[in-house]
C-alpha cells in the first residue's frame, strides 16, 4: 500500500500533482473498514474528495454563507461570487464558449430530465423519435420514455455488440427524419465502454440531429471539450469528479438553450413578475429556480481546481494502466468473467463469478475493506443484453494503485474459498 507523509502532500499542494503523490489528499482513504484498510473501488458510484474540496465547502460555511444573488451585503457578495468564479472555472474546464451555457443542475440526472422536458417537449411531437443506446443509465433512458409517452413518440436504442461496443452501422440506420434527439453516454457505468462521441455527434449532425452525451463517467478520467465533441448538450456530476453531492452541470449551445422553454419556475429565474405576465431571466439563470446548492457549486469549484492541477493525459494513462493490470489479473481468476471488454474501456470492471450471486461477493470483500458495487447499476437493460441479473463492478480512480487490485484479487480468491 503506498504510504506518503502529510509533508509529502504540503509539498506539493501548489504545484502540480503527480498521480502516484495524490492519494494522500484524500483523507477517507486512510481510514479502515472492518478492521482492514479501506479499498475504494466504488469511485463510479461517487468518488472521495480531496481535503481541498472539503476544506473549501467549510470555509464557504465558516466565513461567507449567504444567500446568493439578491443580495448587497457583504457575506451575500462574498458568496455570489465564490458560485460565480467556479461557474467560470466548469466553463474553462470544458472549454464551453461562454459561462451562459453552463446550467447548475443537481446532477446529471437532472440534467437529463431538463433537456427531455423543454427541449423535448418543444421538439418532440407524435410519431418523432428520440434515439438512446442500448448501454444507457436509467437517467438516460426513463426522462425520454416518459416524454415519449407523454407525446406519443417512440424510443429507439442503438444495439451494441457481445462486447459491450455499440453498433455504428445500425445507429446510421435509425438516424431517420423522424429522430429529433439522440441521447448517449460518453462512457458507460456498467461496462467502461468509451463510445466515439465525436463520429456519432457528426453523423447525427450530418442529418439535423441534436446530441445530448451523458458525461457521469467521462469527466473524472479524461479531458472533456464540448467544442471539440461538438455536442449540443453534455452533462455531468460533481460527485462523481472529486466534489460534493447535490450538484451538477448541464452544458448547452447557447442557441438551443435559448430557445428552450425555462425548466422550474420559481425566484432567480425570472427578470420581473407580475400576475398577468412573467418576463424570463437571461442564460444561465433561466433554467436555475430557487436557491441552488452553494456550498455544491464552490466544492465543485474546488474540484476542478485540483484536478486543474493534475496533468489528465498522465490520469488517463496511468488508470488505463490499471485497468490493464487489473483485466489482467481478474481474468486469471477461474470461473470469472469479465462483463464488458470493448477495446476503448475506462477503468471500470463489471464481472460475474460462476455460481456466487454479485451480492455474496460484495458482502464477502465488504469484510476484507474492499468496497465494490453489486447490482444492475442502474442499467437493467445492459443486464438483460448479457443475460445475467447483476454483476460486481470493480471501478478505480487515479488515487488506486496496483496493491489495492492485488487485494481485490485475493478477497475474490476468498470469496470462491467460502462460497465456490
Ligand atoms: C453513466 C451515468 N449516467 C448518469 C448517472 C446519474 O448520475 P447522478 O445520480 O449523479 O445524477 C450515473 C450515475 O451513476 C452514471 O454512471
Amino acid at each position: 500500500m503506498q504510504t506518503l507523509t502529510a509533508t509529502y502532500a504540503d509539498e506539493h499542494l501548489k504545484t502540480p500533482i503527480p498521480v502516484e503523490g495524490c492519494r494522500f489528499h484524500f483523507p477517507l482513504l486512510r481510514r479502515e473498514v472492518n478492521g482492514k484498510p479501506l479499498v475504494y473501488l466504488d469511485n463510479a458510484a461517487t468518488s472521495q474528495k480531496p481535503q481541498v474540496v472539503i476544506d473549501a465547502i467549510m470555509k464557504y460555511y465558516h466565513e461567507e454563507n449567504s444567500n446568493i444573488h439578491r443580495g448587497v451585503h457583504y457575506l451575500s457578495t462574498k458568496a455570489t461570487e465564490a458560485y460565480e468564479q467556479a461557474r467560470v472555472k466548469v466553463q474553462q474546464f470544458i472549454n464551453a464558449r461562454s459561462m451562459q451555457e453552463i446550467i447548475y443542475v443537481r446532477g446529471t440526472t437532472e440534467g437529463i430530465n431538463l433537456v427531455a422536458a423543454t427541449y423535448g417537449r418543444t421538439n418532440v411531437g407524435e410519431g418523432d423519435e428520440v434515439l438512446i443506446s442500448a448501454m444507457e443509465h436509467h437517467s438516460n433512458i426513463v426522462p425520454w420514455q416518459m416524454l415519449c409517452e407523454e407525446k406519443k413518440a417512440k424510443l429507439r436504442v442503438i444495439p451494441m455488440n457481445d462486447a459491450g461496443e455499440l453498433l455504428l452501422d445500425e445507429y446510421e440506420k435509425l438516424l431517420t427524419a423522424r429522430t429529433k434527439i439522440v441521447g448517449l453516454a460518453h462512457i458507460s457505468n456498467a461496462l467502461g465502454t468509451i463510445n466515439p462521441i465525436r463520429t456519432m455527434v457528426e453523423l447525427a449532425h450530418r442529418r439535423g440531429i441534436p446530441v445530448l452525451v451523458d458525461g457521469a463517467q467521462a469527466v473524472p478520467h479524461m479531458k472533456v471539450d464540448v467544442q471539440e465533441l461538438d455536442c449540443d448538450f453534455y452533462t455531468f456530476s460533481s460527485h462523481k469528479m472529486f466534489g460534493p453531492t447535490g450538484v451538477g452541470i448541464l452544458y448547452g449551445k447557447k442557441a438551443l438553450l435559448e430557445a428552450m422553454p425555462p425548466y422550474q419556475g420559481g425566484g432567480d429565474m425570472i427578470k420581473s413578475v407580475t400576475f398577468e405576465k412573467t418576463i424570463y431571466n437571461d442564460l444561465p439563470y433561466k433554467f436555475e429556480a430557487g436557491t441552488p446548492s452553494i456550498a455544491g457549486g464552490i466544492g465543485l469549484g474546488a474540484a476542478i481546481d485540483y484536478m486543474n492541477r493534475m496533468d489528465m493525459q498522465a490520469v488517463a494513462a496511468y488508470e488505463k494502466e490499471l485497468l490493464t493490470y487489473a483485466t489482467k489479473k481478474l481474468s486469471a481468476i477461474a470461473g470469472l468473467r469479465i462483463i464488458g471488454t470493448a477495446k476503448e474501456k475506462a477503468s471500470v470492471i463489471s464481472f460475474v463469478l460462476e455460481g456466487i450471486h454479485p451480492h455474496d461477493i460484495g458482502t464477502i470483500l465488504d469484510l476484507e475493506g474492499v468496497a465494490i458495487r453489486t447490482g444492475h447499476h442502474c442499467a437493467q437493460p445492459v443486464m438483460q443484453r448479457f443475460g445475467i441479473p447483476a454483476t460486481a463492478r470493480a471501478s478505480f480512480a487515479f488515487y488506486n494503485t496496483k496493491e489495492e487490485v492485488d487485494v481485490l484479487v485475493n478477497a475474490i480468491e476468498k470469496v470462491k474459498e467460502v462460497l465456490g
